[in-house]
This record gives structure tokens, sequence and C-alpha cells, in this order.
């Protein structure tokens, strides 16, 4: 195994009644704040309200912007960027899912260049500073809160691109499980999928792994598979959106990979799905994972299936491995397309063969993508058609 540095700089006020700490974390680094949100959520569930209140109460002066999209535009980055620099912005407070949060943190950074903020995903221009962020998270999916990665996309390119950065992690975020009961059952279904799916793209993995760090991610993957269903059945169920809040936030958080240094291979694919035809990134990632499993599974790769099938769904140890394998990945597919009710192939959503090989060359960047196995664009092709 690698060595690893561990160093998760994000602080978080965790539970019900924490927002009486958000004056004082935004009052740290001055007075004028740049609150960017999405389409309206936030204000029909009262959050809004809350925050401003909060805000006033330490004399801050908030400026907004509203309208950040699902999958984020970079013009929604563009905006926030330019009421950064007219504004004199001190800190970007983010109140969101992850595309508020992402877009916030490009904001950050793209408060301090003169270039068009496109240009830190179309020419890798340097990130040498960026505003503080404070995020609020309405949504458990992404990990963004307690991440410095952000995903952008630009639709007369289509892309949609991710990058990391340290100076873009969260300072503080407040992690309130009772903000996401108003969640709808689509997005809490797609967001347990983005979760599950940022553990499995780190979970198989071939190296010689921590016996711990596997423990944390079977533990985590049962923690989505167990609370998913009873918060789609009880909106309101505080133990399972708290459960599913912090499990959003640690499968991402850069602790469980522990140096691994495999690429993931889900996320690139659905990252070319999302830019081409703008679908919810776990919906995406939900038809893919179960396909991708089938298509990586060989003699070589099986004894991951059978420590995932065993220690997450609780199959039969005795039974021959393969079929462990097989009965792991049916599994998988009947929580996310029966419980959790997502659709189970591209043609129900609407994604053509046609594409294929552009998005496929796209996801691997004209190479191959050095996954579980080793992904070209052939490879990326059969499994976009095993999803049809
Ligand atoms: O815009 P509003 O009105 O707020 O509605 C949103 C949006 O329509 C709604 N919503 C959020 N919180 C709500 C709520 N509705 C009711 N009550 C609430 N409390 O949910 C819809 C989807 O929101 P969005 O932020 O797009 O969802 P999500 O958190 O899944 O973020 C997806 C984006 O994050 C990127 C994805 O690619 C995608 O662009 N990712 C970011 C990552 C990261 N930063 O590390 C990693 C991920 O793998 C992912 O790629
Ligand atoms: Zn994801």
């Amino acid at each position: 195994m690698n060595s690893f540095v561990y160093d998760i700089p994000t602080r978080v006020y965790f539970g019900e009644n924490q927002f009486g700490h958000l004056g004082e974390e935004l009052s740290k680094y001055g007075k004028r704040v740049l609150m960017a949100y999405g389409g309206g959520s936030i204000k029909k569930i009262g959050l809004y309200d809350t925050l401003m209140a909060e805000m006033n109460k330490f004399g801050l002066e908030v400026y907004e912007l509203s309208g950040i999209e699902p999958n984020p535009r970079i013009d929604s980055v563009r905006a926030g960027a330019k009421i950064c620099k007219e504004k004199n912005i001190d800190v970007i407070l983010a109140v969101g899912g992850g595309s508020v949060l992402d877009a916030s943190k490009w904001m950050a950074a793209g408060a301090y260049v003169d270039h068009d903020p496109w240009d830190f995903f179309s020419k890798w221009a340097p990130v040498e500073k960026a505003l503080p962020l404070i995020t609020v998270l309405t949504l458990s999916a992404t990990g963004s809160e307690m991440d410095a990665g952000g995903v952008i996309s630009n639709l007369e390119t289509k892309d949609k691109i991710g990058r990391m950065d340290p100076l873009l992690q969260p300072k503080v975020s407040f992690l309130d499980p009772t903000i996401t009961y108003s969640v709808s059952k689509y997005q809490t279904a797609c967001g347990a999928a983005d979760i599950l799916s940022h553990i499995i793209e780190v979970y198989f993995n071939m190296n010689q792994d921590l016996y711990m760090l596997d423990c944390v991610m079977e533990g985590l993957m049962k923690t989505v598979i167990k609370y998913t269903p009873i918060a789609l059945e009880k909106p309101d169920d505080y133990e399972a959106r708290a459960n599913l809040m912090w499990a959003s936030s640690w499968a991402i958080n850069g602790f469980v990979d522990g140096g691994k240094d495999q690429a993931w291979s889900c996320h690139p694919m659905e990252h070319e799905l999302s830019a081409f035809y703008d679908i919810t990134h776990g919906l995406g990632l939900a038809i893919l994972t179960p396909r991708w499993m089938e298509y990586c599974l060989d003699d070589t790769t099986v004894s991951k299936y059978v420590q995932f099938g065993v220690n997450v769904f609780g199959i039969d140890p005795t039974l021959p491995s393969m079929d462990i394998a097989k009965r792991s990945i049916q599994l998988l597919s009947d929580f996310l397309f029966n419980q959790l009710g997502l659709d189970d192939t591209f043609t129900k959503v609407g994604i053509k063969e046609e594409d294929f090989p552009v998005m496929a060359r796209k996801a691997c960047m004209n190479e191959t993508i050095p996954g579980f196995r080793p992904l070209n664009q052939h490879d990326i092709e059969n499994i976009f058609r095993m999803c049809l």
C-alpha cells in the first residue's frame, strides 16, 4: 500500500440548531458576503430567512447570486466571480447541493484572476488564490461540502469537467439533516447512487489495501443501503437523513482513499452523459455502475466482488466465487432500480447510441482510464452499449 497524507481541514457543524455559529464563522473573514444559491428551494423551506437573520445579527453586508443550475454552468461561475470583484467580497456562502457548492468554489478562484474562469478547465490555468468558502449543504450526495473539487459544465463546448485544488476546500460546512427533509424522492435516490459510486470507485481496487479502510467503506455502503429506503418512505426521518448526510461527506473527503492512486472509472464516463444530455449525475452513475462491474468481472478481479457481496450484501461465502460476484451485481441493480426506483437504461433517459464514440473518446481523453480495469474508447463504448 502507498503512503499518504491525511489532511481534511473543513470544520463541520453537524446537526440541528447549529446556524447560531454562522455569523461568527463568516465574520472571521470580513463583512462582505456573497450568498450563492440555486433555483429557490432554500426559500420554500425557510432556510433563506434563517440564514439572513443570522447574518443580520452580525451586521454582515450580503450580496446574492441565485439561479445556479444543476450541472452548474460556467456562466454562473463567471457571474459570481464578477460580483466578487465588483463588490470586493470577503467570503462566499454557498447554500445548496453539490451544484451550488461546486460553482461557488470556482467563483472563489475566479475572483482573483483576470482571465475567463473557463481557462481553469480548458487550459488548466493555475489556482493561486481563492476566497474563503463556507457552505450550508441542502442535499446529501456529492461530498462537495468536505472536498476540494468542483465540476463545471460548458454548454457551448459540451464539456463537463471536474478539477480539484486544495485552495477550494470549504473552511466550514453546516450539515443539518432537517434541511434535507424537502429533497424529492428522485434527488434522494440520485444522491444515494452518487454516494455509493464514490465508495465503489475506490473500493474496487486490486492493490493491497488497508483492511481498516475496506471495513469503513463497507460500513458506509451498508449505511446508504439501509437508510435510503427509509428516507424515501419517510422523508423527515432524522436518523435516515443524518446517516446519509454524514456518509456523503465521508465517502469522498479523502479519508477512504488511503493513498490509493487508481483512477475512477464511472465518473469520467458519467460526466460525458451529463455534458451531452444534462442528466442528473447520480442517475447516470446508477445506470453505468452495475454494467461497468459486469464488464470488469473476470478470474483476476473476482475476489473483490466476493468481498463486496459477502460483506455488504451478506451473500453466503460458501457459494462459488463467480456466483457470489454475479449475485452481488444483481443485488446492487435491485437496490438502484427497484428499491430506489431509478431508470435502468440509457434508452429510458434518451441517451442515443450515435453519441457513444465521441462521449467515449472524451471520457478517456483519447487514451485509457487507468481504473480498476484499464478502459479505452472501445471498452467504454461496450459499457455504454450494455446500458441501452
Ligand atoms: O436549485 P434548487 O432550487 O436548490 O433545487 C435543487 C436542484 O434542483 C434541489 N435541491 C437541493 N436541495 C434541496 C433541493 N430541493 C428541495 N429541498 C432541498 N433541501 O435538488 C436539485 C439538484 O441539486 P444539485 O445541487 O444539482 O444536486 P447534487 O448535490 O447531486 O449536485 C450535483 C452536481 O455535483 C457534481 C455533479 O457532477 C453535479 O454537477 N459533483 C460534484 C462533486 C464534488 N464536488 O466533489 C463530486 C461528484 O461526483 C459530482 O460530480
Ligand atoms: Zn459523484
